[in-house]
């Protein structure tokens, strides 16, 4: 099969390497893909960016199948455009999307679907919200309602946290419209977990758990980030908190999903947060989640070409999706200065020995067909093992063979002891 994977990060990167494993798989296009998806395994980089190129490339180049990384395009209808010219496409249609593209749609359909989530309001009026917050115990979280990547929320430790952030948000418009509309939460103690699942429509399958390290120093300190790293499975959740997840979050979004007659064929990211109360959902994205995919993928047995395709053969309930025994850990190396400024353009230099162990995220080619940084979180290393332990070493003791300048990495990517609760 040729497939189109759509996406420059390093998901696309980990999602190219795993079908490139697969027999099925004969050419896989990366649009635009990165660095590592050049020097990838049957891959080839295209430069297209809009759904009208990618339609004609699809339909121009015999793709047999279309899968999309990032949400941006899902949440504008990418699927949609597909489908009408009778392209296959793994990906949920626009309306699906909105549940990772509208906050307060996501919060809606939990309530409605009785999906356990912190309780919330939604506003459409600043002056409404800012009386509504003057009431309310802190802290308090505050949502921009639409994509802003990764920026929108707001936890909230005191009424003027509050109203400054209410402002930004409706009255500065610094979102670009997507603050017109805000959702006021609960605010949940506890420790976060990500699950990743696929879905036909009718079914839903789980993939195992993982622990995302969000900020920037070690001890979870600084400003957030895309993700510095990441363990799978999360050691902290339980079979009880996952028996929890399964029956009050996953069954109850699939019975929403039918309900509403959704078109969802894709992957549900569920963005958890276990408390001593039970185990609650923040958010969902309608695709993998990055730097997650790396760490599950890399412990994915199954073929995942297979896996997607039993969800188009309505074949997902038999399939068995296997994984490896054991942990994978996830060191992010980023460039030094991020998440705020930080220089690009150094080499790149990977020893062969690690190669196979890397994920491109922030790295492209030169005219010289040289790696070279270009973002922020430039790579993960991936270190496996039967024990968290071992996988966080052998992580660790890859780093040394990979050089660039300005080298930054937490040194206590799955080695936090405290959970929160
Ligand atoms: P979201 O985009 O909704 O997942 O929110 C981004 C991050 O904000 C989450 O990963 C949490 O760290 C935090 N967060 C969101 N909602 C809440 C909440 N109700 N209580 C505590 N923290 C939250
Ligand atoms: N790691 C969370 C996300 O992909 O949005």
């Amino acid at each position: 099969m040729n497939i189109l994977l759509i996406g420059s990060g390093g998901r696309e990167h980990a999602i190219a390497r795993k079908l490139s494993m697969s027999k099925k798989v004969s050419k896989i296009f990366c649009a635009p893909g990165n660095g590592g998806t050049a020097l990838e395994n049957k891959c080839e980089n295209i430069n297209l960016i809009s759904i009208k190129e990618l339609i004609n490339f699809a339909k121009n180049n015999s793709i047999d199948l279309t899968i999309v990384g990032p949400e941006q395009l899902l949440i504008e209808g990418i699927v949609d455009a597909f489908n009408e010219e009778e392209l296959k496409i793994f990906g949920p249609h626009k309306e699906a999307a909105k549940l990772e593209g509208s906050k307060s749609f996501s919060k809606d359909f939990m309530k409605k679907y009785g999906v356990k989530t912190a309780k919330y309001q939604v506003f459409e009026n600043a002056e409404k919200a800012l009386n509504y917050v003057r009431t309310e115990e802190f802290p308090l979280v505050i949502k921009a309602d639409g994509l802003a990547a990764g920026k929108g929320v707001y936890i909230c430790e005191t009424l003027e946290e509050a109203n400054n952030a209410i402002k930004d948000i409706m009255v500065e418009d610094i979102f670009n419209g997507a603050g017109s509309r805000i959702v006021i939460e609960e605010f949940l103690t506890g420790f976060e977990a990500s699950i990743l699942s696929i879905t036909d429509g009718n079914v839903i399958k789980s993939f195992i758990s993982a622990k995302d390290h969000k900020q920037i120093l070690d001890g979870d300190k600084g400003p957030n980030t895309g993700g510095m790293g990441v363990i799978a499975p999360n050691p902290y959740v339980t079979d009880l908190h996952l028996k929890d997840f399964e029956e009050n979050i996953m069954n109850r979004t699939l019975i929403g999903i039918k309900e509403e007659n959704l078109n969802f064929k894709g992957i549900i990211f569920f963005g958890l947060m276990i408390t001593n109360k039970g185990t609650y959902l923040l958010e969902y994205n309608v695709r993998m989640g990055d730097p997650e995919t790396q760490s599950v993928l890399a412990l994915m047995d199954s073929d995942l070409l297979e896996l997607i395709e039993s969800s188009f053969d309505n074949t997902l309930n038999n399939f068995k999706i296997k994984w490896k025994e054991g942990y994978c850990c996830n060191v992010v190396l980023a460039s030094s200065g991020y998440p705020g400024v930080f220089e690009k353009g150094f080499n790149i230099n990977i020893d062969d020995s690690v190669k196979d162990s890397i994920y491109i995220a922030g790295g492209i080619l030169d005219s010289n067909k040289k790696l070279i940084t270009s973002g922020g979180r430039v790579l993960s290393v991936i270190g496996t093992g039967k024990y968290l332990e071992d996988s966080v070493k052998e992580a660790y003791s890859k780093i040394k063979f990979i050089n660039f300048t300005k080298k930054y990495f937490r040194t206590d990517i799955g080695k936090i002891e405290n959970n929160n609760i």
